[in-house]
């Protein structure tokens, strides 16, 4: 511990001595689900380079991070990766080595271009206004879990670019399996591997539930590769499975069944949570804000149906302002550095360290750019000056950066929109009174997640007519009160 903390050559990299000298310390961020804020507090002591591990060094310098991710030969980093890895693999979505990941990542790309989404523009549209009726079905007389909504909405949506629109899988418990899976990836970057053998097969049965939600997720990749045997190829556009199944087949992968269910099951995976975070935690502050939502709803009637959404300015802002403040992929990218080393910053980082950055804090340590940059505020992107706007945008890194960016941020992004504004044309928003602003603290876990996963708001269909309460107040469409479903609760 005193050589790894006062004499390896990362020990000149800034930081704290603890973390320097034992991986303790960010096993016990990890464990709960805090270690973006923490090592983000770390920036702000020592500076934009930080060594947050005995292995691991954060960066956060704009020009450092692109520079280096731009970099075909760093491989993704093998810890973070593992603990993903679903069913029986060990590797899957975010493979490694970036030859290897590159033949995966092009389908992603191929299958998720603007035209590619206008094909699948009508089932989007058909799930959506699914989630939307089942949203109104309490008419606002309680409150409603939108995680488990927008999951449900984002796996019918993934499922048919994934494998076709003749796709047709019932959610199921997949909701409250991936829920599980997310909190399991924390356990895996925290506790010995053997303690999940045990734990699969003990009588503790949220734990053995937990742990086998990897083999849930295999099999629900599984049953996509079966559906995506009934995709009847079209000229007009290829599904993910179709282009993925041919370049694995090229590939040294020789079709292995296996293999491709359990790609398919990482695919479903990285295209639904993160997503189903970000917008939740959106939902959640236009709920706070109802200037906002009406605003939003005014901005929407220039648009007509879920079509042209992509220039309307508050949508986007919302969405942006979304991914700055709560990122759903906590550290947004780790690079191991390939022999011969690599200086960052003025620093020589030896071979074989863990390099990584986080979209969170590349805001978070700009106040000059972001003076409130801990509130949720797309009005900030809205401003008349482009050079303060295009500054701002290079702090920002969602899908992260260079190489290995996110390669479905199109179809996220498109996804998104149309959520947003099918939800904000048909309700009024409000926080139920369980959801607090503690039990929305962001945990890590698997990305950010709200401390309950879970996030109720009441939504209220817009034309519903205000009906007199109990206590004859005519305001009460938006409830906040059990009694008399009045927001002037007080009042009375
Ligand atoms: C708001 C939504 C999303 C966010 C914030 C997000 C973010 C990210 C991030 C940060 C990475 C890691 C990048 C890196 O290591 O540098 C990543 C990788 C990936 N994402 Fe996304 N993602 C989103 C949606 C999607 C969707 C919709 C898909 C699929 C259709 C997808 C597929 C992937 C894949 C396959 C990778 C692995 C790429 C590789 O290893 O080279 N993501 N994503």
């Amino acid at each position: 511990m005193l050589y790894r903390s006062q004499f390896h050559i990362l020990s000149k990299i800034p930081g704290p001595r603890f973390p320097a000298a034992t991986s303790l310390w960010i096993r016990w961020q990890r464990w709960h689900g805090r270690l973006s804020f923490e090592a983000d507090k770390l920036l702000s002591l020592y500076g934009p380079v930080v060594r947050i591990a005995p292995n691991l060094v954060l960066v956060n310098d704009v020009q450092s991070v692109q520079s280096l991710f731009a970099r075909q030969d760093l491989d993704t980093a093998p810890t973070a990766i593992r603990a993903l890895r679903i069913g029986g693999h060990d590797w899957t979505v975010t493979y490694p080595q970036n030859p290897v990941a590159r033949s995966r990542r092009r389908p992603v790309m191929v299958a998720t271009t603007n035209k590619a989404m206008r094909y699948w523009q009508s089932t989007f549209d058909k799930n959506i206004s699914q989630m939307v009726h089942d949203l109104g079905a309490t008419r606002g007389r309680s409150s409603e879990d939108i995680v488990y909504h927008l999951r449900v909405a984002t796996l019918l949506n993934s499922q048919a670019v994934m494998a076709g629109p003749q796709a047709n899988l019932e959610p199921g418990d997949f909701p409250h399996v991936v829920g599980e899976y997310n909190f399991l990836v924390v356990w895996r970057l925290c506790l010995p591997e053997w303690l999940f053998y045990w734990l699969k097969w003990s009588p503790f049965r949220h734990a053995a539930f937990r742990v086998q939600s990897s083999d849930r997720l295999f099999r629900l990749g599984k049953e996509i590769v079966d559906e995506a045997a009934n995709w009847a190829e079209d000229d007009a556009v290829s599904t993910v499975h179709e282009l993925l199944a041919k370049s694995m087949k090229a590939g040294r992968f020789e079709d292995d069944p296996t293999e491709i269910s359990a790609e398919m099951a990482g695919q479903i995976l990285a295209a639904t949570e993160t997503t189903s975070s970000a917008l939740a935690f959106i939902f959640y502050y236009l709920a706070r804000e109802p200037n906002l939502v009406d605003a939003l709803y005014d901005e929407l009637q220039s648009a007509e149906g879920l079509k042209d959404l992509e220039g309307l300015q508050l949508l986007n802002a919302c969405i942006t302002e979304g991914l700055r403040f709560r990122p759903p992929v906590a550290l947004t990218g780790s690079r191991v550095v390939p022999p011969g080393g690599l200086s960052i910053m003025g620093y020589f980082v030896p071979a074989g360290t863990v390099v990584t950055t986080q979209s969170l804090s590349l805001s978070r340590q700009r106040p000059d750019l972001f003076p409130n940059y801990d509130e949720y505020d797309p009005a900030r992107w809205l401003e008349d000056d482009d050079k303060l706007i295009s500054e701002r945008r290079r702090c920002l890194a969602p899908f992260g950066i260079g190489a290995r960016r996110c390669p479905g941020g199109n179809m996220a992004t498109f996804q998104m929109r149309m959520i947003l504004a099918a939800v904000v044309r048909e309700f009024h928003l409000s926080v139920a009174p369980e959801t607090t602003p503690l039990s929305m603290t962001p945990f890590e876990a698997n990305g950010f997640r709200s401390r309950l996963d879970a996030c109720r708001l009441v939504f209220t269909p817009r034309d519903l007519r205000p009906q007199p309460g109990p206590r004859g107040c005519e305001c009460g469409t938006v409830c906040d009160c059990v009694e008399c479903l009045c927001v002037h609760y007080d009042e009375h």
